[in-house]
């Protein structure tokens, strides 16, 4: 264990509100896999959150809403475009093409962002019976790489899908992030730009575990990805547990509150980093992300005391996570040791 830690978003453990609602779920006899009315009633308040035509499932784990949300509207012959740095990607060991069969399409990006013009051209090479035929487009919304996509650029991605008879997802581990970055609702960050399919996350913000998977007005799809969600081991017995997290982490505001602060801590790490010249911050966080270069040999020294991953071993890029409970003297004690060590 370490008392500090940059690593994760996930290192940070759960907030004492979510725990509390927890053990008030602890009472009692509940029936199983979310079939009584308290689990339906807060799927469709976190629907209602993304606007008319959204429909929630809860689910364990975010690859197993990302998972979900592309297996339940892809066939074995078709494909999703994705960022090359995108979770689904890199981080899910294949999952997504284990459950799919489709192909996934991955595009080099310098940001972490797709654009039309980035897509576009392996659309015009895939109208041939010979080729996986593109159905999804999925967006990581903040981004691998702590960006995050404007509204507009959202609702571009979007109508270039729809014109193309695609799909957009987005795979929102960090989506109350980036909907505290640009001051907006889940709302308009999803089914005012076109979006249709969103995975949730909450673990990363504050919750124990738990994620929820919304289909906004793809309802053959919300149909059939409650039994895609049992054959994916995503179907949990004590459905109470993530129910009680997911209502208290909207009731309370705790997804708010605690992206405001995760997002805060990386905008001031950055700020003070950018004042050392030995280090260069590549990316302005725009999310609880930082990435920054530093000098090859600080590198272990650090991570003797703090824990943190190296993004970009060729460049000494290190990636440093906030989280809900990253405080501002852990930022300083972080910086100062930077500053003592360059
Ligand atoms: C962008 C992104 N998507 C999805 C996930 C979900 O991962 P998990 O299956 O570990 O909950 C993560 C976790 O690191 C992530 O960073």
């Amino acid at each position: 264990m370490h008392s500090i830690s940059f690593g994760s978003d996930n290192h940070s453990g759960a907030h004492p509100l979510i725990l509390k609602a927890v053990e008030e779920a602890n009472n009692g006899y509940w029936h199983g896999y979310g079939e009584e009315e308290y689990t339906a009633r807060v799927q469709d308040k976190v629907a209602a959150l993304f606007g008319k035509g959204a429909k929630c499932l809860f689910l364990m784990t975010g690859t197993g809403a990302n998972v979900l949300a592309l297996q339940s509207v892809i066939k074995s012959y078709e494909a999703i475009f994705c960022a090359e740095t995108a979770h689904i990607n890199m981080h899910e060991a294949g999952a997504v093409q284990k459950f799919t069969q489709g192909r996934l399409i991955v595009i080099p990006t310098p940001d972490g962002k797709l654009t039309p013009g980035l897509i576009a051209p392996h659309i015009s090479l895939m109208a041939d019976q010979h080729m996986s035929q593109p159905r999804v487009i999925s967006i990581s919304q903040g981004t691998e790489y702590g960006t995050i996509y404007s509204l507009q650029e959202i609702k571009v991605l979007a109508e270039f899908a729809h014109a193309n008879r695609l799909l957009l997802h987005i795979d929102g581990a960090r989506l109350a992030n980036a909907v505290v970055s640009l001051d907006c609702s889940f709302e308009e960050m999803t089914s005012a730009c076109g979006v249709d399919l969103v995975s949730l996350g909450a673990t990363k913000n504050g919750c124990l575990f738990g994620e929820a998977l919304i289909f906004i007005n793809q309802d053959s799809a919300a149909a059939d990805a409650v039994y895609y969600r049992k054959q994916s081991t995503q179907l949990i017995s004590k459905m109470r547990y993530v129910t009680a997290q997911m209502e208290t982490y909207i009731d309370e505001g705790i997804w708010k509150q605690n992206a405001k602060n995760a997002n805060a801590m990386a905008r001031l790490l950055a700020e003070k980093l950018s004042e050392i010249p030995a280090v260069t911050v590549t990316q302005t966080p725009q999310i609880n992300a930082v990435f920054a270069i530093l000098p090859a040999g600080i590198i272990p020294i650090l991570q003797e005391k703090y824990h943190f991953y190296l993004w970009n071993e060729h460049r000494n890029e290190v990636r440093l996570m906030c989280s809900w409970n990253t405080r501002t003297e852990f930022v300083d004690a972080l910086v100062e040791d930077i500053g003592k060590l360059v």
